[in-house]
C-alpha cells in the first residue's frame, strides 16, 4: 500500500505521537530514514526508538522544543549531519491545542500556539532549504478547524488557517525551485488528544461524521506518505481533507 521510499530521507517534526507518529513509521517502514523532532523524553519516545530499529534503515530522535528558534537551528543541523547532508521530505506535524473563550484569551496562550502550530512550520520549512537543494516535497499538517472555525480555539484556528496561506504561497514560490508543499487537514483522529474528550463530544463529533467513527493516525498519514512521495509528483499547492467527510 505504501509507495516505495527506498533511498528518502525525511524530517519530521512532532514524531513521537500521534500523526506524526505513525508518519515516521510509515516513512521508515516505506524506505525513508527519518529524523524526528520531539520535545520531551518520554517513554513515547524510547518505544518509538525501538520500534524504528525494527524497519532497518538508521533513524534518529532528536529532543528540540519548537518553540525556540534556536532549539530548531540544532534540530536541523543534526538532521543535516545524520543525513548527509541533503533532505529530500519534510513534514511539519508538530502542533498544540488549548480551548479558551475569546473574551479570556491570554496573550502567553495565543503566542504558544502561533508559535509551535505556525511559527514553527515556517522556521523549519526556512531552515530546510539548503538541505532540500533542488528538489523535494514539504507536508504542513494543518486542521479542519482551520478550514470551519471552531468555538474556543480561535487562537489555534488562525494558526492553522494560517498554515494554508503559508502552504499557498510557498507552493508557488518553490514550485520553480522543485520543491512541492501541500497541506493535510485532518478531522477528529484517534490520538491523545480524542482520548481525553468527554464521551458527550466524542459522540457529538461522531454523529456528524458521515464514515460514524473517529479517523485513526495511520489514515492520515496514509495521504501524507503519498505527498511525499514521486506518486503525487503534480501535487502542489493543495489541500487534502481526512475527516470521514465530516
Ligand atoms: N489529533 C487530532 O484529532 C488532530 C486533528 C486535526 C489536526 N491535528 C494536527 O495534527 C498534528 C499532530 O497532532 P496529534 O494530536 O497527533 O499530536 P500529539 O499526539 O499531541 O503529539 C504532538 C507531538 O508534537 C510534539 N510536540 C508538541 N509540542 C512540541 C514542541 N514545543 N516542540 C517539539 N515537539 C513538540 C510532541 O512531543 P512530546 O511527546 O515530546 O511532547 C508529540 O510528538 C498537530 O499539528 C495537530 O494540530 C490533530
Amino acid at each position: 500500500m505504501f509507495p516505495d521510499l527506498a533511498g528518502k530521507r525525511a524530517l519530521v517534526t512532532g514524531g513521537t505521537r500521534g500523526i506524526g507518529r505513525a508518519v515516521v513509521l510509515g516513512l521508515a517502514q516505506a524506505g525513508a530514514t527519518v529524523v524526528v523532532g520531539h520535545q520531551r523524553q518520554t517513554e513515547d519516545a524510547e518505544s518509538l526508538r525501538r520500534e524504528l530499529k525494527d524497519t532497518g534503515n538508521d533513524h534518529l530522535l532528536v529532543q528540540a522544543d519548537v518553540a525556540d528558534p534556536a532549539q530548531i537551528t540544532e534540530l536541523l543541523s543534526a538532521a543535516g549531519t545524520h543525513l548527509g547532508g541533503s533532505l529530500d521530505i519534510v513534514v511539519n506535524s508538530v502542533g498544540t491545542i488549548s480551548h479558551i473563550p475569546y473574551a479570556d484569551l491570554p496573550l502567553d496562550a495565543w503566542t504558544q500556539v502561533l508559535t509551535t502550530n505556525l511559527t514553527a512550520t515556517h522556521l523549519v520549512t526556512q531552515g530546510a532549504l539548503p538541505l532540500l537543494g533542488d528538489s523535494g516535497t514539504v507536508v504542513n499538517i494543518g486542521s479542519g478547524a482551520g478550514l470551519v472555525g471552531v468555538p474556543l480555539r480561535a487562537h489555534y484556528t488562525a494558526a492553522k488557517t494560517g498554515l494554508i496561506g503559508l502552504t499557498r504561497s510557498l507552493s508557488k514560490e518553490l514550485g520553480s525551485k522543485g520543491i512541492r508543499v501541500n497541506l493535510v487537514s485532518p478531522g477528529v483522529i484517534e490520538t491523545d488528544q480524542a482520548a481525553g474528550m468527554p464521551p458527550a463530544a466524542r459522540a457529538a463529533y461522531t454523529n456528524r461524521i458521515p464514515l460514524g467513527r473517529l479517523g485513526e493516525a495511520n489514515e492520515v498519514a496514509a495521504v501524507v506518505l503519498f505527498l511525499a512521495s514521486d506518486v503525487s509528483s503534480y501535487v502542489n499547492g493543495a489541500t487534502f481533507t481526512v475527516d470521514g467527510g465530516i
